[in-house]
């Protein structure tokens, strides 16, 4: 009897692990109404994160005293690199050994992970290609700069490279899902880094060349004509201005000049990381993205990494890479707001896995998460030495507490917003309410009210009842006023409130100074806190 109970564990142990596998929801990105999610094991997730830097990941040791700081900062997700080069030293010898020990270091520390595919392009280059594809050129052909000299760029046309890169990638996937499926450690994958073209808009190889006289593949074609109501503007106008054509070469279809040029690359980067995506998918179906970087202002195509995911390829990218979940900012300049508005159209979900790591960077998590509802936010190189980490932890410490508030959606409106000295004041309307919100530096008793530059503020303001408000953040005033003219709107209450694990706990009444005497709601600048906030109205009109 023992022996035959011994015969059946290991399918008994299969069948379980087949039934809770079915029961295991695994990561998923809810994408319907107007609040999207990522979900995991079936709770939403609001992702905390941070960056590591490109090489830190490829040393146990040197990584290892990190975590335990990554940890006060108050993160909850690390974005990790995969090295290409170290993970298959020889074609189809693997070895994960590095990512295994930072998934057990995230399990230690009860965080996620996001892996960052360095595959066959990191920010333009294939630098983390492994050396038995760079030193076979004939087999993984590359791309040639302006006077035609061989670049470490892998051309997209490369049959046998993305065969390589997708078998690499899959394999991974396979791993990930072999040693994590069940704990969920990985929840979101990032394909290649920061893809991009240069220093021309496009390859200019003989192959490439031949393509780009071909004409323009019916897959691009079709999306044009099912899409052409929702295009992006400056991608709908090259079009319409080579006269809307649906047949024809690429310049017949968007005229001729560099701008085409970069549409033909971002349509085969696109293709390509779509292959790989797939690939991946077919094997462990987590989450995946594209990042990008941001060019700067009056380049043209060729002079920036070029047809990357960027906002006027929005389209392109999306025809040709459906599989995948998101196109991905990645921040190194000012204009937070400018490109989190062009990387919100066209149903993109926001998640910005990059964002420049310096004092700045806490406030903008609290305007992205609260204005955009993005999955997550995540400064680089998060491990560094940063005078933006004190106040990460605090940003991070507020996010955590009101997690299980804004991802259960417990509100009826939620907004963030992001102050500076340019940008000093902002109105939102929520619900009946017109709040208007300045930086802390407005008033004239603030401490940074006679500096030349005032540091970047913000938060997130949750509306969880007609009359009710959540306030957290860092250097700010609001003032609230009923839209409705015939009343006065005052503050009936303003606690100061902590949350843990959901649980509200009460500190001190912010009345008198605290609040003006009734007058606003306040964090100053050097201070880092959550109010609860419930307004009164009365009459306007006083008759007696
Ligand atoms: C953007 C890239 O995606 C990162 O890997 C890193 O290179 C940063 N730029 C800057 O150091």
């Amino acid at each position: 009897m023992k022996q035959r109970i011994v015969c059946l564990l290991p399918a008994l142990l299969l069948v379980l692990s087949t039934i809770s596998a079915q029961h295991n929801p695994g990561v998923q990105i809810k994408k319907s109404g107007d609040y999207p999610q990522l979900l995991v094991n079936g709770k939403p997730f609001l992702m905390l994160g941070g960056e590591l830097g490109n090489s830190s990941a490829s040393d146990i040791l040197y990584i290892k005293p990190s975590w335990g700081h990554l940890k006060e900062m108050n993160l909850n997700t690390v974005l990790v690199p995969v090295y290409w080069e170290l993970m298959e030293p020889e074609e189809n010898r693997f070895d994960f050994s590095l990512v295994d020990s930072v998934i057990a270091e995230a399990r230690t520390h009860g965080m996620k992970i996001v892996l960052l595919w360095f595959g066959s392009w990191k920010n333009s280059m294939s630098c983390y290609a492994p050396l038995w594809m760079k030193t076979n050129p004939k087999r993984f052909p590359r791309t040639p700069d302006s006077t035609g000299r061989s670049q470490e760029i892998f051309s997209v046309f490369g049959k046998e490279t993305l065969a390589a890169d997708k078998k690499a990638f899959a394999a991974l996937l396979r791993h990930i899902k072999a040693t994590d499926e069940m704990k969920q450690t990985v929840v979101m994958v990032q394909v290649e880094n920061e893809i991009g073209m240069l220093p021309t808009a496009r390859e200019m190889s003989a192959t490439a060349d031949k393509i780009f006289n071909a004409n323009v593949p019916a897959e691009l074609l079709n999306y044009l004509k099912e899409n052409k109501n929702r295009l992006v503007p400056e991608f709908k106008q090259k079009w319409e201005d080579a006269a809307s054509q649906l047949n024809g070469k690429w310049n017949d279809i968007f005229g001729e000049g560099v701008a085409t040029n970069e549409i033909f690359q971002a349509w085969y980067y696109a293709r390509y990381a779509n292959e790989v995506t797939l690939a991946g998918k077919a094997v462990y179906n987590l989450p995946m993205y594209v990042n990008t970087a941001l060019p700067r202002a009056g380049k043209l195509p060729g002079q920036y990494p070029s047809a990357g995911p960027l906002p006027h390829l929005m389209d392109v990218w999306q025809a040709g890479a459906p599989a995948l979940d998101m196109l991905s900012p990645d921040f190194y300049n000012p204009d937070t707001k400018y490109w989190c508005d062009l990387y919100t159209r066209n149903g993109n979900i926001l998640f910005v896995p990059e964002m420049q790591f310096d004092k700045a960077a806490a406030a903008k998590a609290f305007f992205i998460i609260g204005h955009y509802k993005a999955l997550g936010f995540s400064p680089f190189s998060i491990e560094s030495d940063n005078s933006g980490s004190m106040p990460l932890a605090k940003t991070y410490d507020l996010l955590q507490q009101l997690t299980p508030m804004i991802t259960n959606k417990q509100w009826l409106n939620m907004e963030g917003v992001l102050l500076d000295k340019q940008n000093k004041k902002i109105g939102l309307k929520m619900g009946k309410y017109q709040l208007v919100v300045t930086h802390d530096a407005t008033l004239s008793w603030s401490p940074e009210a006679k500096d030349s530059v005032w540091s970047a503020t913000g938060g997130i303001i949750l509306q969880t009842a007609p009359d009710e408000f959540i306030v957290a953040g860092t250097g700010l005033v609001v003032t609230f006023e009923n839209t409705d003219k015939n009343f006065v709107t005052n503050i009936a209450a303003a606690d100061e409130v902590s949350y843990i694990r959901g649980t509200e706990t009460k500190g001190r009444r912010m009345n008198g100074d605290q609040d003006h005497q009734g007058r606003h709601i306040r964090v100053a600048v050097v201070d880092w806190g959550i109010q609860k906030v419930k307004l009164y109205n009365s009459p306007a009109k006083i008759d007696n």
